[in-house]
């Protein structure tokens, strides 16, 4: 089952002279990890924009094609073009790229329970979804916490919480990575792996660690200049190992030495992770 649904999908930024997004068509299917990879510029951030609504309702332009939402909960289907981004976001949990843009509360709990509040929900309910993420996050403890005086990956796991606390069907993650150190990028991707595995949530994920994505994404796309130019699984990706190259796209050393030994016939298969380039050496 879908629950995104994209078909067909432009958009050009008002007073832009390019499109960003240039005849966009792919699905999001229920449960699994969508990687979403490309150059600096190639549309990525603005196609994340699209999924929950934003573009077109707060960042306007012009938009063709549709996105269609579907609460895999009770199966109603949104066109986001004629919904509003609060209702979308509670099937659609959107982090942005820059996640202290995201941060304005005194404390981490008064930011994950603000959203709530905008929802309505009753007093019991906000606390009850306010212990269960400052659980699965791993922020218990740092309740009354200044956000600003959180380490780089404590925030980025604060804005997922805050986010998460909708319950939305599916994670939509614009690279939470991208100003980590590698502490801090073990911390968000082990949230992230977390969510997907024990609490069933679908996640879309855009991330320049190319290494994380084929080792970890069911479904792989690679965008250029607003177009999706590939799409499959990991290992299918990674025989487009030049084209991506050409992209620009840094490949992992496990992936790129695997390549160039597989073309000169010294090993079949190429490798995505460390451990699989070492057992293919091994059995040179
Ligand atoms: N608000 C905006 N107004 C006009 N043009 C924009 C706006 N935001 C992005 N663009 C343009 O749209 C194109 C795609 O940008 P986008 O940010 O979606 O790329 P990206 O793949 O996310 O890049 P990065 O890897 O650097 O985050 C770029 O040419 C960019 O300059
Ligand atoms: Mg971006």
């Amino acid at each position: 089952m879908n629950v995104i649904t994209v078909e067909n999908l432009s958009f050009r930024y008002r007073r832009a002279k390019e499109y960003s997004l240039r005849d966009v068509s792919f699905e999001v299917r229920r449960g699994e990890l969508l990687g979403i990879i490309g150059p600096s510029g190639s549309g990525k951030s603005t196609l994340c924009l699209t999924l929950n609504g934003i573009i077109p309702h707060s960042i306007r332009g012009d938009f063709s094609g549709e996105v269609i939402v579907r609460d895999p909960g009770t199966g109603e289907e949104y066109n986001t073009i004629e919904t509003p981004v609060a209702k979308l976001s509670t099937v659609v949990g959107l982090v942005l790229q820059n996640p202290e843009s995201q941060l304005f509360s005194m404390t981490v709990e008064e930011e994950i329970a603000f959203g709530l509040e905008n929802l309505g929900l009753d007093r019991n309910e906000i606390m009850r979804r306010l212990r269960w993420v400052l659980e699965v996050s791993g922020l218990k403890g740092l309740e009354k916490e200044f956000p600003p005086n959180l380490s780089g990956g404590q925030k980025q796991r604060l804005a997922i919480a805050a986010v998460l606390a909708m319950k939305p069907s599916v994670l939509v993650l614009d690279e939470p990575t991208s100003q980590l150190d590698p502490l801090g990028r073990n911390e968000v991707l082990g949230l992230v792996l977390l969510l997907r595995k024990e609490h069933g949530i679908t996640v879309v994920l855009v991330e320049h660690h190319t290494d994380y994505i084929l080792r970890f994404a069911d479904r792989i796309i690679v965008m250029d200049k607003g177009s999706i130019v590939l799409e499959g699984k990991p290992r299918e990706i990674a025989e487009e190992a030049e084209t991506l190259r050409r992209l620009g796209i840094n490949l992992p050393p496990s992936l790129e030495i695997s390549y160039e030994l597989k073309k000169r016939g010294l090993i079949s298969r190429l490798a995505l992770t460390e451990e699989e380039l070492l057992s293919g050496i091994r059995s040179l």
